[in-house]
């Protein structure tokens, strides 16, 4: 094993979604693994390989120590909606926390996971927070990879996956306003591999992580439909409605389906960014590999991260 490759690693989220990936080539690759998570004592599909963390925002002191040694930090840390305690204000807070602590820790690398097309002036406060956060990681000092994702597809994926599962069981699938907005995803090990390719890179550099195949909503909830062998009953809402009837549906998943801001960032084409593709997977080739396994079961971003708690804030499981 060279030198270089006994490096280690700190990595947000290792046993959630794009983390876990991420995690599974940096073991291939020889590194060694630290986590930070809100769920220490979750299934630890990698046993001794990668030693947990917690997320020590409000100890600093303890992040530090978590930190030193690694030479990258890997930043998939963010939330999806505030709830609670959790807000995205608090998520930007503890995200500035955990950049500091790195640059502190010694920590000469950073690789920060954002979202296509963040923008300071946004009046989404998911995509000003993120824009927030790629300032305090090029203000850092730390050489950086910003990556921009814009939905990342895979068998755990919350939008794709549930799409499906809605295909699955409802008789007729509501499509927002015209559905001509258009939607250009990446596929998860594809986005892992950016992630990892980013540790080595000399530099500092900002790249959109996207797909080769851009869908318009309409046709990508077509080609699952196809794909599942269902009919395609569409019908078209004014947004308002669809998104009444999604929060509706959430009460009966328990579970939040899409936010009134995911709308306006979905239906305002912030998840097709136009340049060259920086993953190779076509969805409809992965749809067509996997049409036994998607949406059999629905994925919910509240029992992923808040099961549990009495506090509306991740607890330790
Ligand atoms: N998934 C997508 O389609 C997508 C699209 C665009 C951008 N992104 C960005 O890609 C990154 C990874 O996304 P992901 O979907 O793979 O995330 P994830 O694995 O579900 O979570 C990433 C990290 O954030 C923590 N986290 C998530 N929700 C939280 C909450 N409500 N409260 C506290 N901590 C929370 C997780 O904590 P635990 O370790 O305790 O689980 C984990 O460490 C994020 O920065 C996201 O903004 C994702």
């Amino acid at each position: 094993m060279s030198e270089k490759t006994a490096d280690t690693i700190a990595i947000t989220g290792a046993f959630s979604y794009t983390g876990k990936y991420a995690t599974r080539l940096l073991l291939n690759r020889g590194y060694k693994i630290r986590t930070l998570t809100y769920h220490v004592d979750r299934n630890n599909p990698f046993g001794d390989k990668v030693q947990a963390f917690p997320f020590d925002f409000d100890h600093p002191d303890r992040l530090i120590q978590t930190l030193r040694g690694a030479s990258t930090l890997i930043n998939t840390y963010w939330v999806r909606f505030a709830r609670g305690k959790t807000t995205f204000e608090t998520a930007v807070q503890n995200t500035r926390t955990l950049i500091s602590a790195a640059k502190e820790a010694g920590v000469s690398r950073i690789v920060h996971v954002s979202i296509a097309n963040p923008s300071a002036e946004s009046p989404l406060s998911y995509y000003q927070g993120k824009a927030h956060l790629e300032r305090a990681v090029i203000d850092s000092g730390l050489s950086y990879t910003i990556l921009r994702p814009t939905v990342i597809f895979g068998l755990e994926d919350i939008l794709i996956n549930n799409i499906a599962w809605f295909i699955r069981h409802l008789p007729v699938f509501g499509i927002p306003g015209d559905g001509r907005y258009s939607i250009r995803p990446i596929y998860v090990e594809d986005m892992a591999r950016l992630i990892v390719d980013a540790v080595d890179q000399p530099g500092n550099t900002i790249c959109d992580a996207v797909g080769p195949e851009t869908f318009s909503f309409e046709e990508l909830v077509k080609l699952i439909a196809a794909q599942l062998g269902r009919p395609a009953r569409l019908v078209h809402l004014p947004m308002p409605l669809a998104y009444v009837a999604t929060f509706v549906t959430g009460w009966f998943v328990r579970d939040v389906v899409l936010t009134w801001e995911e709308y306006q960032g979905l239906m305002g084409n912030l998840l097709a960014p136009e340049g060259p593709a920086t993953g190779q997977t076509r969805l409809s080739d992965w749809l067509a590999e996997n049409h036994d396994h998607v949406g059999r079961r629905y994925a919910s971003e509240v029992a992923r991260h808040y099961a549990g708690s009495s506090q509306n804030r991740p607890t330790v499981r």
